[in-house]
């Protein structure tokens, strides 16, 4: 399956790819890579229109994003943004935010492969992933300010609630780049793969996810993601509900007697 990008005429063609390279798991490409993959208005909405389509498909267990060519995602559009008014800019801002809502709220996880440059708003795009793995090659960072700009699709508040509130003020503050090993130790990436294999290592992952029961795999990550906001004791009742309602599912009960008959367990997604 391939979404075209409806407004993206800069861009042209198809912009966000989505394969489906094995069962359960969608391959979602950002592909503009004469422009590092810059994230226009085109680009934002072949996205969303992508993260739609997933959100839809029950067969999904798992999500892998990465960027064609040498980089993840170069960050917003700079040519697109230097003729933007304020009003201009609000309305590209919230198409931002709506689309990595978007995709923070897909109910399976996501796995971000970033595979080169990981600025601005496409490291913002990293930040909505729920891990992220980078290439020997990668690099991160929140570069708007040398631009006299500040970060517009979340970085401002997603980056402080992954990395900490004084490395992301550091990051945002500066605009500096960072290496892939540094960012695995800030906190940006959970490991670095060599250069050319990072999907590889995703995919891996995606497949290790894909095999686990799958309502369990959604619960997990729903729960996590609302307990974040939440009081530690309404956090924890989350938790417990979820735990008690699996415990309703055939799956829970296929995954249990697995164990005991000590063979793997065959989820059937009940
Ligand atoms: N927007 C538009 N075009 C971009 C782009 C961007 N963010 N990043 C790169 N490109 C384009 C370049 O203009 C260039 O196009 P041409 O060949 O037509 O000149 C092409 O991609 C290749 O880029 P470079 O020649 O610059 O490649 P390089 O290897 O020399 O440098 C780079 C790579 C360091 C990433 C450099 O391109 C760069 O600094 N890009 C901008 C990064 C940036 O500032 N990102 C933040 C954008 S603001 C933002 O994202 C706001 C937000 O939060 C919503």
């Amino acid at each position: 399956m391939s979404v075209d990008a409806p407004e993206s005429e800069k861009s042209g063609g198809e912009t966000v790819l989505v394969e489906r390279p094995e069962s359960g798991i969608a391959v979602v490409t950002i592909s503009r890579p004469d422009a590092l993959n810059a994230l226009d208005e085109g680009v934002l909405d072949a996205l969303r229109a992508a993260i739609d389509a997933l959100a839809a498909d029950e067969s999904l267990r798992c999500v892998v994003l990465t960027g064609a060519g040498k980089a993840f995602v170069a960050g917003a559009d700079i040519g697109r943004m230097s003729t933007m008014s304020p009003r201009e800019a609000r309305a590209f801002a919230e198409k931002g935010h709506r689309t990595l809502d978007a995709l923070e709220a897909l109910s399976v996880p996501t796995i971000a492969a970033v595979n080169g440059y990981c600025l601005g708003g496409g490291c913002e795009l990293s930040l909505a992933c729920d891990l992220v793995y980078a290439a020997a090659n990668a690099r991160f960072g929140q570069p708007e300010v040398k631009l006299g700009l500040i970060p517009g699709f979340g970085g401002t508040q997603r980056l402080a609630r992954r990395i900490g509130p004084m490395r992301a003020a550091e990051l945002v503050l500066t605009g500096r780049m960072v290496k892939a090993e540094e960012a695995k130790a800030l906190g940006l990436c959970l490991d670095v793969a060599p250069k050319g294999q990072v999907v590889d290592h995703a995919m891996a992952v995606a497949r290790t996810i894909a095999a686990m029961g799958p309502g369990a795999v959604r619960l997990a990550k729903t729960v996590m993601a609302r307990g974040v906001e939440a009081p530690l004791a309404t956090a924890n009742a989350y938790e417990r509900e979820a735990f008690a309602n699996l415990f309703d599912t055939a799956d829970a009960a296929e995954g249990m007697a697995a164990f005991a008959e000590k063979r793997q367990a065959r989820f059937e997604n009940r």
